[in-house]
Protein backbone atom coordinates (compact mmCIF):
# COMPACT_ATOMS: atom_id res chain seq x y z
CA UNK A 1 0.00 0.00 0.00
CA UNK A 2 1.51 3.55 -0.85
CA UNK A 3 1.66 5.57 2.03
CA UNK A 4 0.52 9.49 2.66
CA UNK A 5 1.79 11.92 -0.73
CA UNK A 6 4.04 13.82 0.86
CA UNK A 7 2.45 18.16 0.42
CA UNK A 8 3.78 20.29 -2.14
CA UNK A 9 4.26 23.37 -0.12
CA UNK A 10 2.62 26.41 -1.61
CA UNK A 11 3.79 30.18 -0.54
CA UNK A 12 0.98 32.68 -0.58
CA UNK A 13 1.03 36.08 -0.26
CA UNK A 14 -2.31 37.97 0.52
CA UNK A 15 -2.67 42.17 -0.59
CA UNK A 16 -4.83 43.28 1.99
CA UNK A 17 -5.58 41.53 5.25
CA UNK A 18 -8.77 43.36 6.55
CA UNK A 19 -12.46 41.29 7.28
CA UNK A 20 -11.42 39.26 3.63
CA UNK A 21 -7.49 38.77 4.02
CA UNK A 22 -7.71 37.85 7.42
CA UNK A 23 -10.52 35.34 7.18
CA UNK A 24 -8.76 33.69 4.41
CA UNK A 25 -5.26 33.07 6.33
CA UNK A 26 -7.43 31.79 9.29
CA UNK A 27 -9.13 29.16 6.65
CA UNK A 28 -5.97 27.86 5.79
CA UNK A 29 -4.46 27.61 9.47
CA UNK A 30 -7.57 25.99 10.61
CA UNK A 31 -8.29 23.95 7.06
CA UNK A 32 -4.91 23.12 6.01
CA UNK A 33 -5.26 19.52 6.92
CA UNK A 34 -8.27 19.11 5.07
CA UNK A 35 -6.98 21.34 2.09
CA UNK A 36 -3.51 18.52 2.20
CA UNK A 37 -5.69 15.31 2.41
CA UNK A 38 -8.09 16.94 -0.65
CA UNK A 39 -5.05 18.43 -2.90
CA UNK A 40 -2.02 17.30 -1.35
CA UNK A 41 -0.92 20.98 -0.94
CA UNK A 42 -0.02 22.81 2.19
CA UNK A 43 -0.72 26.40 1.56
CA UNK A 44 0.85 28.28 3.31
CA UNK A 45 0.72 32.48 4.16
CA UNK A 46 3.70 34.17 3.98
CA UNK A 47 3.36 37.75 2.95
CA UNK A 48 0.58 40.18 3.66
CA UNK A 49 0.54 43.58 2.35
CA UNK A 50 -1.13 46.36 4.74
CA UNK A 51 -1.44 50.34 5.06
CA UNK A 52 -0.93 49.72 9.14
CA UNK A 53 1.16 46.67 10.35
CA UNK A 54 0.03 48.20 13.51
CA UNK A 55 -3.81 47.55 13.55
CA UNK A 56 -5.05 44.80 15.47
CA UNK A 57 -6.08 41.61 13.43
CA UNK A 58 -8.97 39.36 13.85
CA UNK A 59 -6.53 36.36 13.06
CA UNK A 60 -2.71 37.03 13.73
CA UNK A 61 -0.44 37.49 10.67
CA UNK A 62 2.48 35.42 12.11
CA UNK A 63 5.74 37.09 12.30
CA UNK A 64 7.27 39.12 9.62
CA UNK A 65 4.00 38.14 7.35
CA UNK A 66 2.54 42.00 7.42
CA UNK A 67 4.59 44.81 5.41
CA UNK A 68 3.63 47.77 4.05
CA UNK A 69 6.02 47.32 1.01
CA UNK A 70 4.51 45.76 -2.55
CA UNK A 71 7.89 44.85 -3.75
CA UNK A 72 8.49 42.48 -0.59
CA UNK A 73 5.98 40.53 -1.88
CA UNK A 74 5.72 40.56 -5.49
CA UNK A 75 9.88 39.74 -5.41
CA UNK A 76 9.40 37.03 -2.63
CA UNK A 77 10.78 33.89 -4.39
CA UNK A 78 8.77 32.11 -1.90
CA UNK A 79 5.41 33.28 -2.96
CA UNK A 80 3.66 31.04 -5.78
CA UNK A 81 0.06 32.72 -5.96
CA UNK A 82 -1.64 35.72 -4.72
CA UNK A 83 -4.85 36.67 -3.29
CA UNK A 84 -6.14 40.29 -3.81
CA UNK A 85 -8.19 41.11 -1.34
CA UNK A 86 -7.39 44.73 -0.51
CA UNK A 87 -10.20 46.59 -2.62
CA UNK A 88 -10.34 49.74 -4.75
CA UNK A 89 -9.17 50.48 -8.11
CA UNK A 90 -5.85 51.33 -7.35
CA UNK A 91 -3.05 50.17 -6.40
CA UNK A 92 -4.77 46.99 -6.60
CA UNK A 93 -4.73 47.33 -10.46
CA UNK A 94 -1.54 48.09 -10.89
CA UNK A 95 -0.40 45.60 -8.02
CA UNK A 96 -2.12 42.23 -9.72
CA UNK A 97 -0.85 43.67 -13.37
CA UNK A 98 2.83 43.73 -12.03
CA UNK A 99 2.24 40.39 -10.34
CA UNK A 100 0.70 38.70 -13.45
CA UNK A 101 3.55 39.70 -15.03
CA UNK A 102 6.41 38.39 -13.08
CA UNK A 103 4.30 35.05 -13.48
CA UNK A 104 2.18 34.97 -10.42
CA UNK A 105 -1.54 33.69 -10.37
CA UNK A 106 -3.71 35.99 -8.70
CA UNK A 107 -6.97 35.30 -7.31
CA UNK A 108 -9.18 38.24 -6.85
CA UNK A 109 -12.06 39.38 -4.69
CA UNK A 110 -12.17 42.74 -6.19
CA UNK A 111 -15.77 43.05 -8.41
CA UNK A 112 -15.28 46.35 -9.34
CA UNK A 113 -11.20 45.81 -10.72
CA UNK A 114 -12.54 42.57 -12.43
CA UNK A 115 -15.92 44.50 -14.17
CA UNK A 116 -14.04 47.85 -15.12
CA UNK A 117 -10.17 46.14 -16.00
CA UNK A 118 -10.96 42.24 -16.50
CA UNK A 119 -10.14 42.80 -20.59
CA UNK A 120 -6.15 43.78 -19.57
CA UNK A 121 -6.14 42.10 -17.08
CA UNK A 122 -6.93 38.70 -18.59
CA UNK A 123 -5.00 39.61 -21.86
CA UNK A 124 -1.76 40.53 -19.47
CA UNK A 125 -2.43 36.70 -17.63
CA UNK A 126 -2.82 34.85 -20.93
CA UNK A 127 0.64 36.63 -22.58
CA UNK A 128 2.28 35.86 -19.24
CA UNK A 129 0.65 32.28 -19.25
CA UNK A 130 -0.41 32.52 -15.28
CA UNK A 131 -4.16 32.35 -14.38
CA UNK A 132 -6.54 35.18 -12.79
CA UNK A 133 -9.44 34.11 -10.94
CA UNK A 134 -12.41 36.26 -9.27
CA UNK A 135 -14.87 33.64 -8.04
CA UNK A 136 -15.09 35.63 -4.12
CA UNK A 137 -15.87 38.61 -6.97
CA UNK A 138 -19.39 37.77 -7.41
CA UNK A 139 -22.23 36.68 -4.82
CA UNK A 140 -18.91 35.84 -2.28
CA UNK A 141 -19.47 32.00 -0.94
CA UNK A 142 -21.69 31.03 -3.80
CA UNK A 143 -19.82 28.92 -6.42
CA UNK A 144 -21.40 30.05 -9.48
CA UNK A 145 -18.58 31.45 -11.67
CA UNK A 146 -17.10 27.89 -11.50
CA UNK A 147 -20.53 26.42 -12.06
CA UNK A 148 -20.89 28.60 -15.43
CA UNK A 149 -17.59 28.27 -16.42
CA UNK A 150 -16.72 24.24 -15.82
CA UNK A 151 -20.12 22.30 -14.80
CA UNK A 152 -22.69 24.46 -17.40
CA UNK A 153 -19.74 24.41 -20.37
CA UNK A 154 -22.28 23.01 -22.73
CA UNK A 155 -25.62 24.21 -21.41
CA UNK A 156 -26.15 27.66 -23.62
CA UNK A 157 -27.28 29.63 -20.74
CA UNK A 158 -29.03 32.51 -22.31
CA UNK A 159 -30.45 34.51 -19.11
CA UNK A 160 -28.99 34.96 -15.37
CA UNK A 161 -31.00 36.35 -12.84
CA UNK A 162 -29.69 37.34 -9.66
CA UNK A 163 -29.73 39.57 -6.73
CA UNK A 164 -26.51 39.97 -6.18
CA UNK A 165 -26.22 42.41 -3.55
CA UNK A 166 -27.22 41.46 -0.03
CA UNK A 167 -27.62 45.02 2.02
CA UNK A 168 -30.54 45.87 -0.93
CA UNK A 169 -31.98 42.69 -0.53
CA UNK A 170 -32.44 42.76 3.52
CA UNK A 171 -33.55 46.48 3.21
CA UNK A 172 -36.14 45.56 0.70
CA UNK A 173 -37.06 42.33 2.86
CA UNK A 174 -37.36 44.26 5.87
CA UNK A 175 -40.15 46.97 4.18
CA UNK A 176 -42.31 43.62 3.31
CA UNK A 177 -42.43 43.08 7.15
CA UNK A 178 -43.65 47.15 7.91
CA UNK A 179 -40.25 48.84 8.60
CA UNK A 180 -39.47 52.02 6.23
CA UNK A 181 -36.38 51.99 3.46
CA UNK A 182 -34.12 54.51 6.07
CA UNK A 183 -34.50 52.36 9.22
CA UNK A 184 -34.54 49.42 6.81
CA UNK A 185 -30.94 50.81 5.75
CA UNK A 186 -29.60 51.98 9.14
CA UNK A 187 -30.63 48.42 10.32
CA UNK A 188 -28.19 47.02 7.45
CA UNK A 189 -25.60 49.32 8.31
CA UNK A 190 -25.60 48.17 11.50
CA UNK A 191 -25.21 44.38 10.83
CA UNK A 192 -22.57 45.15 8.88
CA UNK A 193 -23.90 44.17 5.49
CA UNK A 194 -23.55 47.79 4.18
CA UNK A 195 -20.40 49.22 2.71
CA UNK A 196 -19.37 51.91 4.57
CA UNK A 197 -20.85 54.48 2.29
CA UNK A 198 -23.64 52.62 1.26
CA UNK A 199 -23.82 54.29 -1.97
CA UNK A 200 -22.66 51.60 -4.02
CA UNK A 201 -25.38 49.25 -2.69
CA UNK A 202 -28.29 51.32 -2.91
CA UNK A 203 -27.60 52.87 -6.13
CA UNK A 204 -27.42 49.42 -7.59
CA UNK A 205 -23.26 50.21 -8.70
CA UNK A 206 -22.42 46.82 -6.78
CA UNK A 207 -25.40 44.65 -8.03
CA UNK A 208 -23.89 46.25 -11.73
CA UNK A 209 -20.45 45.10 -11.18
CA UNK A 210 -21.43 41.78 -10.40
CA UNK A 211 -23.53 41.54 -13.32
CA UNK A 212 -21.28 42.67 -15.84
CA UNK A 213 -19.02 39.75 -14.22
CA UNK A 214 -21.85 37.38 -14.59
CA UNK A 215 -22.86 37.83 -17.93
CA UNK A 216 -19.51 37.95 -19.70
CA UNK A 217 -18.61 34.51 -17.71
CA UNK A 218 -22.29 32.80 -18.69
CA UNK A 219 -22.60 34.55 -22.31
CA UNK A 220 -18.95 34.32 -23.19
CA UNK A 221 -18.44 37.80 -24.29
CA UNK A 222 -16.82 40.83 -22.03
CA UNK A 223 -20.07 43.48 -20.86
CA UNK A 224 -18.89 46.34 -20.10
CA UNK A 225 -19.94 48.10 -17.03
CA UNK A 226 -21.30 51.04 -18.89
CA UNK A 227 -23.62 48.46 -20.99
CA UNK A 228 -25.39 47.66 -17.46
CA UNK A 229 -28.31 49.74 -16.98
CA UNK A 230 -28.36 50.59 -13.74
CA UNK A 231 -31.26 51.65 -11.17
CA UNK A 232 -31.38 51.47 -7.59
CA UNK A 233 -34.08 50.95 -4.94
CA UNK A 234 -33.57 54.49 -3.57
CA UNK A 235 -37.26 55.21 -5.45
CA UNK A 236 -39.01 52.15 -3.73
CA UNK A 237 -41.84 53.29 -1.32
CA UNK A 238 -43.50 51.22 1.03
CA UNK A 239 -46.83 51.56 -0.92
CA UNK A 240 -45.05 49.77 -3.92
CA UNK A 241 -44.21 47.20 -1.13
CA UNK A 242 -48.08 46.74 0.06
CA UNK A 243 -49.03 46.96 -3.86
CA UNK A 244 -47.13 44.05 -4.80
CA UNK A 245 -48.11 42.11 -1.82
CA UNK A 246 -51.60 42.50 -2.83
CA UNK A 247 -50.32 41.13 -5.96
CA UNK A 248 -48.89 38.14 -4.88
CA UNK A 249 -45.80 39.73 -5.26
CA UNK A 250 -42.35 40.94 -3.49
CA UNK A 251 -39.98 43.53 -4.84
CA UNK A 252 -36.49 42.35 -5.22
CA UNK A 253 -33.59 44.53 -6.80
CA UNK A 254 -32.63 42.10 -9.74
CA UNK A 255 -29.83 41.69 -12.21
CA UNK A 256 -31.00 40.26 -15.24
CA UNK A 257 -29.14 39.26 -18.10
CA UNK A 258 -30.76 37.97 -21.65
CA UNK A 259 -28.98 36.76 -24.32
CA UNK A 260 -31.75 37.10 -27.33
CA UNK A 261 -31.04 36.54 -30.77
CA UNK A 262 -27.36 36.66 -30.64
CA UNK A 263 -27.56 39.97 -29.01
CA UNK A 264 -26.80 41.04 -24.87
CA UNK A 265 -28.98 42.83 -22.71
CA UNK A 266 -27.90 43.09 -19.12
CA UNK A 267 -30.03 45.23 -16.52
CA UNK A 268 -29.93 45.82 -12.23
CA UNK A 269 -33.04 47.38 -11.40
CA UNK A 270 -36.23 46.83 -8.64
CA UNK A 271 -38.97 44.71 -10.16
CA UNK A 272 -41.90 42.72 -8.61
CA UNK A 273 -41.15 38.77 -8.12
CA UNK A 274 -44.01 36.29 -7.91
CA UNK A 275 -44.59 34.65 -4.71
CA UNK A 276 -43.88 31.48 -6.01
CA UNK A 277 -40.64 32.40 -8.10
CA UNK A 278 -37.52 30.60 -5.99
CA UNK A 279 -35.66 34.72 -6.06
CA UNK A 280 -38.96 35.83 -3.93
CA UNK A 281 -37.89 33.16 -1.15
CA UNK A 282 -34.54 34.64 -0.85
CA UNK A 283 -34.36 36.66 2.56
CA UNK A 284 -32.50 39.15 4.23
CA UNK A 285 -28.54 39.74 3.21
CA UNK A 286 -28.77 36.50 0.79
CA UNK A 287 -27.70 36.26 -2.59
CA UNK A 288 -29.10 33.93 -5.24
CA UNK A 289 -28.51 33.38 -9.08
CA UNK A 290 -30.79 31.27 -11.53
CA UNK A 291 -29.41 30.06 -14.78
CA UNK A 292 -31.79 29.20 -17.50
CA UNK A 293 -30.27 27.35 -20.69
CA UNK A 294 -31.01 25.41 -23.59
CA UNK A 295 -30.05 21.72 -21.76
CA UNK A 296 -30.65 22.80 -17.65
CA UNK A 297 -33.83 24.52 -18.04
CA UNK A 298 -33.54 26.53 -14.75
CA UNK A 299 -30.53 26.27 -12.03
CA UNK A 300 -31.02 28.11 -8.72
CA UNK A 301 -27.97 28.71 -6.27
CA UNK A 302 -28.67 30.02 -3.12
CA UNK A 303 -26.29 31.33 -0.38
CA UNK A 304 -24.58 33.92 1.58
CA UNK A 305 -23.21 37.01 -0.63
CA UNK A 306 -21.08 39.12 1.79
CA UNK A 307 -19.26 38.79 4.98
CA UNK A 308 -15.10 37.47 6.00
CA UNK A 309 -15.15 34.69 6.13
CA UNK A 310 -18.23 33.44 3.57
CA UNK A 311 -15.80 35.56 0.88
CA UNK A 312 -12.61 34.03 2.27
CA UNK A 313 -14.05 30.51 1.34
CA UNK A 314 -14.57 31.38 -2.21
CA UNK A 315 -10.69 33.00 -2.13
CA UNK A 316 -9.62 29.42 -0.85
CA UNK A 317 -11.34 27.97 -3.77
CA UNK A 318 -9.90 29.73 -5.87
CA UNK A 319 -6.77 29.32 -4.83
CA UNK A 320 -6.52 25.73 -4.62
CA UNK A 321 -8.13 25.76 -8.38
CA UNK A 322 -5.27 27.10 -8.81
CA UNK A 323 -2.93 24.81 -7.57
CA UNK A 324 -4.81 22.15 -9.20
CA UNK A 325 -4.93 23.76 -12.53
CA UNK A 326 -1.70 24.98 -13.44
CA UNK A 327 0.85 24.54 -16.58
CA UNK A 328 -2.59 23.06 -18.46
CA UNK A 329 -5.88 23.59 -18.94
CA UNK A 330 -8.52 26.39 -20.25
CA UNK A 331 -9.39 27.47 -16.53
CA UNK A 332 -6.38 30.03 -17.16
CA UNK A 333 -7.95 31.43 -20.22
CA UNK A 334 -10.17 34.58 -19.61
CA UNK A 335 -13.46 33.02 -20.14
CA UNK A 336 -14.75 35.90 -22.85
CA UNK A 337 -14.12 34.32 -26.38
CA UNK A 338 -16.37 35.78 -28.66
CA UNK A 339 -17.95 39.41 -28.48
CA UNK A 340 -21.46 39.94 -28.77
CA UNK A 341 -23.53 42.97 -29.92
CA UNK A 342 -25.85 44.80 -27.72
CA UNK A 343 -29.95 44.38 -27.77
CA UNK A 344 -30.93 47.82 -29.04
CA UNK A 345 -32.14 49.93 -26.10
CA UNK A 346 -36.00 49.43 -25.94
CA UNK A 347 -36.43 45.73 -27.09
CA UNK A 348 -36.05 44.17 -23.91
CA UNK A 349 -38.98 42.19 -23.20
CA UNK A 350 -40.53 41.88 -19.59
CA UNK A 351 -43.89 41.55 -18.33
CA UNK A 352 -44.45 44.83 -16.01
CA UNK A 353 -46.02 46.76 -12.97
CA UNK A 354 -46.95 50.00 -12.74
CA UNK A 355 -48.28 51.93 -9.77
CA UNK A 356 -50.16 55.23 -10.44
CA UNK A 357 -51.83 57.87 -8.30
CA UNK A 358 -54.65 59.45 -10.14
CA UNK A 359 -57.20 61.80 -9.20
CA UNK A 360 -61.00 60.15 -9.39
CA UNK A 361 -62.32 61.37 -12.12
CA UNK A 362 -64.85 59.84 -14.65
CA UNK A 363 -62.44 58.71 -17.57
CA UNK A 364 -59.19 58.17 -16.05
CA UNK A 365 -58.96 54.71 -16.54
CA UNK A 366 -59.60 54.85 -19.75
CA UNK A 367 -57.39 57.27 -20.85
CA UNK A 368 -54.37 55.29 -18.60
CA UNK A 369 -55.76 52.01 -20.75
CA UNK A 370 -55.71 53.80 -24.63
CA UNK A 371 -52.37 54.97 -24.08
CA UNK A 372 -50.99 51.61 -23.33
CA UNK A 373 -53.22 50.29 -25.99
CA UNK A 374 -51.78 53.01 -28.29
CA UNK A 375 -48.20 51.04 -28.00
CA UNK A 376 -49.30 47.76 -27.68
CA UNK A 377 -49.19 47.10 -24.20
CA UNK A 378 -52.18 44.98 -22.80
CA UNK A 379 -53.27 45.02 -19.10
CA UNK A 380 -52.65 41.72 -17.08
CA UNK A 381 -54.05 42.65 -13.81
CA UNK A 382 -55.37 45.88 -12.22
CA UNK A 383 -56.21 46.91 -8.53
CA UNK A 384 -58.17 50.03 -7.97
CA UNK A 385 -57.95 51.66 -4.30
CA UNK A 386 -60.27 54.81 -3.63
CA UNK A 387 -58.82 57.70 -1.58
CA UNK A 388 -60.42 61.35 -1.11
CA UNK A 389 -61.04 62.42 -4.38
CA UNK A 390 -57.80 60.38 -5.30
CA UNK A 391 -57.33 56.87 -6.35
CA UNK A 392 -54.03 54.45 -6.66
CA UNK A 393 -54.06 52.04 -10.08
CA UNK A 394 -51.86 48.98 -9.28
CA UNK A 395 -51.41 47.88 -13.03
CA UNK A 396 -49.70 44.15 -14.29
CA UNK A 397 -49.24 44.69 -18.34
CA UNK A 398 -48.36 41.41 -19.98
CA UNK A 399 -44.89 40.74 -21.43
CA UNK A 400 -44.08 43.53 -24.27
CA UNK A 401 -40.98 45.76 -25.37
CA UNK A 402 -39.75 47.69 -22.09
CA UNK A 403 -39.18 50.62 -24.63
CA UNK A 404 -42.91 50.52 -25.61
CA UNK A 405 -44.17 50.52 -22.24
CA UNK A 406 -42.19 52.98 -21.36
CA UNK A 407 -42.86 55.20 -23.80
CA UNK A 408 -46.64 54.43 -22.71
CA UNK A 409 -45.63 55.33 -19.28
CA UNK A 410 -44.65 58.97 -19.51
CA UNK A 411 -47.16 59.72 -22.54
CA UNK A 412 -49.65 58.14 -19.07
CA UNK A 413 -47.18 60.56 -16.64
CA UNK A 414 -48.03 63.70 -18.60
CA UNK A 415 -52.36 63.16 -18.29
CA UNK A 416 -53.54 65.97 -16.11
CA UNK A 417 -55.05 63.10 -14.01
CA UNK A 418 -51.58 61.72 -13.14
CA UNK A 419 -50.71 63.04 -9.86
CA UNK A 420 -47.33 61.93 -9.45
CA UNK A 421 -44.59 60.44 -10.97
CA UNK A 422 -45.44 56.88 -12.13
CA UNK A 423 -43.41 53.72 -10.40
CA UNK A 424 -42.63 51.03 -13.42
CA UNK A 425 -40.86 48.47 -12.82
CA UNK A 426 -40.11 44.59 -14.53
CA UNK A 427 -42.24 41.68 -13.20
CA UNK A 428 -40.29 38.03 -12.85
CA UNK A 429 -43.34 35.63 -13.17
CA UNK A 430 -43.77 31.95 -14.30
CA UNK A 431 -46.84 32.84 -14.64
CA UNK A 432 -48.01 33.29 -18.61
CA UNK A 433 -47.86 36.95 -18.57
P1 LIG B 1 -11.11 45.70 4.33
O1 LIG B 1 -11.53 45.02 5.58
O2 LIG B 1 -11.21 47.18 4.26
O3 LIG B 1 -9.58 45.26 4.07
C1 LIG B 1 -8.77 45.87 3.09
C2 LIG B 1 -7.32 45.47 3.38
O4 LIG B 1 -6.51 45.97 2.34
C3 LIG B 1 -6.76 46.03 4.68
O5 LIG B 1 -5.94 45.10 5.33
C4 LIG B 1 -5.93 47.24 4.23
O6 LIG B 1 -4.82 47.52 5.08
C5 LIG B 1 -5.44 46.78 2.88
N1 LIG B 1 -5.23 47.88 1.96
C6 LIG B 1 -6.16 48.69 1.41
N2 LIG B 1 -5.57 49.61 0.62
C7 LIG B 1 -4.25 49.38 0.68
C8 LIG B 1 -3.11 49.99 0.10
N3 LIG B 1 -3.21 51.04 -0.71
N4 LIG B 1 -1.89 49.48 0.38
C9 LIG B 1 -1.75 48.42 1.21
N5 LIG B 1 -2.80 47.79 1.79
C10 LIG B 1 -4.01 48.27 1.55
O7 LIG B 1 -11.88 45.14 3.06
P2 LIG B 1 -12.59 43.69 2.91
O8 LIG B 1 -13.99 43.78 3.42
O9 LIG B 1 -11.69 42.65 3.45
O10 LIG B 1 -12.72 43.60 1.31
C11 LIG B 1 -11.62 43.25 0.52
C12 LIG B 1 -12.07 42.99 -0.92
O11 LIG B 1 -13.01 41.92 -0.91
C13 LIG B 1 -12.79 44.16 -1.62
O12 LIG B 1 -12.47 44.15 -2.99
C14 LIG B 1 -14.26 43.83 -1.42
O13 LIG B 1 -15.09 44.40 -2.42
C15 LIG B 1 -14.22 42.33 -1.57
N6 LIG B 1 -15.37 41.66 -0.95
C16 LIG B 1 -15.65 41.86 0.35
C17 LIG B 1 -16.76 41.26 0.91
C18 LIG B 1 -17.12 41.46 2.36
O14 LIG B 1 -18.20 41.03 2.76
N7 LIG B 1 -16.25 42.08 3.16
C19 LIG B 1 -17.57 40.42 0.12
C20 LIG B 1 -17.24 40.19 -1.22
C21 LIG B 1 -16.13 40.84 -1.75
P3 LIG B 1 -5.02 47.96 6.61
O15 LIG B 1 -5.62 46.77 7.29
O16 LIG B 1 -3.66 48.27 7.14
O17 LIG B 1 -5.96 49.13 6.57
N1 LIG C 1 -22.11 45.38 0.22
C1 LIG C 1 -22.11 44.15 -0.51
C2 LIG C 1 -23.51 43.54 -0.43
C3 LIG C 1 -21.03 43.22 0.06
O1 LIG C 1 -24.35 44.08 0.32
O2 LIG C 1 -23.81 42.57 -1.10
C4 LIG C 1 -20.68 42.03 -0.83
O3 LIG C 1 -20.18 42.41 -2.07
Amino acid sequence: MRGPMSAVDVGVALLGYGTVGAAVHRLLVESGEEIERATGHRLRVVRALVRDPGKARSFPAGEGVLTTDFAVVRDDPEVTVVAEVMGGLEPAGTYVRELLRAGKPVVSANKQLVAREGADLFSIASEAGVQLRFEASVCAAIPVVKVLRESLVVSNVHRVLGIVNGTTNFVLSRMERGGTYAEALAEAQALGYAEADPTDDVSGADAAAKMAILASVAFGSRVALDDVETRGIEDVEPAHVAAAAELGMVVRLLGIATLEGGAVDVRVQPALVDRSHPLAAVDGAFNAVVLQGDSIREITLEGPGAGGVETATAVVADLVSVVGTSGTGFLQNDACWRELPRLDAGEWRSPSYVHLEVADRPGVLAHVTSRLAAHDVSVAQLVQHLGDGDATLDLVLHRAPFGAVSRAIAEIAALPEVLRPPFLVPVVSERAL
